[in-house]
């Protein structure tokens, strides 16, 4: 983990619009009194969602004051969470994941990517479009490897198919989330690989007992007895 410090220019002041200043007070109002300081995570979230998905200092500040806590505290919990971003991000935020499966799908050509078009992590590409930053395993695994973009997974990433993504952002041409390769969540790329000689056998699973599928078979219905 790097260290985390606040961006070096910072705005003047930060003021929650009137729409998120009655979601805060949603948020608020979900804690009994004496335990608003419990809403902290929320504020600081719609602050950062508000600023372009960055916390600038004003805004901890602002939070503090709202929640009747020291700007100190508001600042650790900033500080300690990677979910809020410190700096200015690019409108199109890459976290790259770059734990173990997704290295050993080839996370490190999909780093090259990032690095050959957006520059090192951090950094802002001169068209204010990308940055990217390197996290620990997003919960993605079965499609590694993967990037999340803003609120989006986008897996099964080669560095063919992930330089396409990109290209089609900065076009602002729209792009599909979730695996690049056609693949529906997380099933085998290949088809089963397991239970698959008792695949619809017995009666209970496979295509023959889904109503719709090619193969259904609606099950006889009982018969019915006089004396019933
Ligand atoms: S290791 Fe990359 S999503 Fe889990």
């Amino acid at each position: 983990m790097s260290v985390r410090r606040l961006a070096e220019v910072q705005p003047e002041s930060f003021a929650f619009t009137p729409e998120n200043e009655a979601r805060c007070a949603k948020e608020i109002a979900k804690y009994p009194p004496g335990r608003q300081a419990s809403a902290v995570l929320s504020l600081l979230w719609l602050a950062q969602r508000q600023n372009g998905r960055w916390l600038p200092k004003p805004a901890i500040e602002k939070v503090a004051a709202m929640l009747g806590m020291p700007p100190i505290r508001v600042l650790e919990i900033a500080t300690f969470y990677t979910m809020f971003n410190l700096a200015p991000v690019g409108r199109y935020f890459v976290q790259f994941c770059g734990t173990t499966p997704c290295v050993l799908r080839g996370a490190d050509a999909i780093k090259a990517v990032l690095e050959r078009r957006i520059g090192p992590a951090g950094q802002v590409t001169a068209d204010g479009l990308f940055s990217w930053i390197e996290v620990e395993c997003l919960g993605a695994c079965c499609n590694a490897p993967m990037v999340q973009i803003n609120d989006d997974y986008y897996e099964d990433l080669t560095p063919e198919n992930f330089d396409a993504l990109l290209d089609k952002l900065a076009a602002g041409r729209p792009v599909k989330p979730g695996s690049q390769i056609g693949r529906r969540t997380s099933e085998p790329v290949g088809g089963l690989t397991s239970l698959t000689s008792l695949y619809g056998v017995d009666g209970r699973s496979g295509p023959q007992t889904y109503r719709g599928s090619p193969g259904y078979d609606p099950p006889s219905p009982e018969p019915v007895s006089d004396k019933d």
